[in-house]
């Protein structure tokens, strides 16, 4: 990798090919909202209190084998019952924003609005929103981040089945009944990439799902026909090993297309990008890859989903480089192979805490100006930026997190000054919390908890500080 990788770091690029770019000194247009972000599932914990009812990741992290350790979010942070305690740590970092998501079977336990609303679900989320406008952070509220209700898995498949849209839009227009008088930004859904790709098609998320080649498509195909408001596409960039080699560019093209530009361009452009048409889309007389296996969206869909996102959220971690696939034949049909591509990391940025999460702050700004060119200059949202603990860190001294936030906030900046419209950033997350399938093994917090105490004891990392300092100064003053 390091011969491959040498070409794109070479010094006589211009300064879209310099990693090495330099500090860039300047604050944010006024206006601009600092946050900090959750989800439900990862963080409320009281997974069977008053009345709610039971959801996929309940179910799935239930299973032995599934999660890290075994661990699940029965409890997590305890959230639901740490509304002040948290809105004092948001209090403190001077946040403008707080970006949590509401869990469906906590209102809605049977999936199903006709069937019955919880009100004391409804209650929490009423006492969370309210507490926060009056400390004046505006809530951004994200309706599905995972937690599908699991009576709508068994009974219907979840996403695999296109009733989902009404059950979606059912639920959405409850929350928009209820919280809509105070809650004035919404996103849909969060990174459907996963939902679709480790839902159904890995089966490394709940419901667990291999339904190789065909489940993601499809399921990506039904989150799709409810793009309203606002999304969360979380979005690595992909940078070609060699950036002179047509085919290292195909391939870097083909890994942001099938990742962000599958949501994207549908909603912003109407359709499919043509990319993604062209491997795996509609072929006569083909079998097997490259036979239809992307579904296909009628005229009256595509004009309805153009333009259906007000903003986009942009949830971004990090980079890699891409070139020609090199796969094991074994993934046979998979959504990996249609790609046709692989991924690489150079050896040269620093060695990550977790598996794969590399600091490489210049891939920041390139996406943001991709977002820039191919979407027309959409509003986004920055829904989720952060770093997991490189060790298991227990001082609090989080350097490794202070860096990767200073160097990617100076490269959102920079993002701006190239003309790009951020209107906000969320440092994700508040707090530590339950990493999916990794269980509590990586810690994303600003605050660090202590999940083996009952009473699960927050406290700050450097980071808070850190953080606090870049909001109070809105940026970087020289
Ligand atoms: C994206 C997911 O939306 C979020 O829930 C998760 O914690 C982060 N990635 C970090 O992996």
């Amino acid at each position: 990798a390091a011969g491959l990788c040498a070409a794109a770091l070479a010094e006589d690029f211009d300064w879209t090919r310099n990693e090495k770019s330099s500090f860039y000194f300047g604050t944010f247009p006024t206006g601009f909202s600092w946050g900090a972000g959750s989800s439900a599932y990862q963080t409320e914990g009281a997974w069977n209190i008053d009345g709610k009812g039971m959801s996929i990741w309940d179910a799935f992290a239930h299973k032995k084998g599934k999660i890290l350790s075994n661990d699940t979010g029965d409890s997590s942070c305890e959230s639901y019952f740490k509304v002040k305690d948290d809105i004092n740590l948001m209090k403190d970092l001077k946040l403008n924003h707080y970006r949590f998501s509401i869990s469906w079977p906590r209102i809605l336990p049977n999936g199903l609005r006709s069937e019955q609303i919880n009100e004391r679900g409804i209650k929490y989320y009423d006492a969370l929103i309210n507490m926060l406008l009056e400390n004046q952070i505006t809530p951004i509220v994200t309706l599905y981040h995972w937690d599908l209700p699991q009576v709508l898995q068994d009974k219907h498949g979840g996403w695999q089945n296109v009733s989902m849209v009404n059950h979606f839009n059912d639920f959405a227009n409850l929350c928009f009944e209820r919280f809509g008088n105070r809650v004035k930004n919404w996103i849909t859904f969060n990174n459907p990439w996963s939902i679709a790709v480790e839902g159904y098609e890995t089966g490394e998320h709940a419901p667990g799902l291999r339904l190789r080649g065909t489940g993601a498509y499809r399921a990506a195909h039904h989150i799709i026909k409810k793009g309203l408001v606002g999304i969360s596409l979380t979005a690595d960039w992909g940078e070609p090993v060699d950036a002179s080699n047509q085919r290292d560019i195909e391939a870097a093209e083909r890994y942001i297309q099938f990742y962000m530009g599958w949501f994207a361009t549908p909603l912003f452009n109407g359709d499919y990008p043509q990319v993604m048409k062209d491997y795996i889309g509609r072929k006569s007389g083909q079998q097997g890859l490259g036979a239809s296996r992307l579904p296909v969206f009628s005229p009256q869909e595509k004009s309805f989903i153009r333009g259906t996102c007000d903003f986009l959220g942009l949830g971004h971690f990090t980079t890699r480089y891409v070139t020609q696939r090199n796969y094991p034949s074994s993934l046979g049909d998979s959504f990996f192979v249609d790609r046709d591509l692989a991924e690489l990391v150079d050896p040269k940025w620093p060695d990550p805490g977790s598996e794969w999460l590399y600091s490489v702050p210049w891939g920041f700004r390139r996406l943001l100006n991709f977002v820039k060119t191919q979407y027309g200059n959409p509003m986004i949202y920055v829904t989720e930026n952060g770093v997991s603990e490189k060790m298991l860190c227990t001082d609090l001294c989080d350097d490794w997190r202070m860096q990767y936030f200073r160097d990617y906030i100076n490269e959102m900046l920079k993002a701006i000054r190239d003309g790009v419209n951020v209107k906000g950033y969320t440092a994700w997350s508040l707090l530590d919390s339950f990493e999916w399938d990794e269980g509590y093994s990586e810690r994303f917090g600003l605050y660090y908890v202590d999940f083996r105490s009952r009473s699960k004891p927050r406290y700050p990392k450097a980071s808070v500080q850190f953080y606090k300092r870049i909001i109070s100064s809105n940026g970087f003053p020289n």
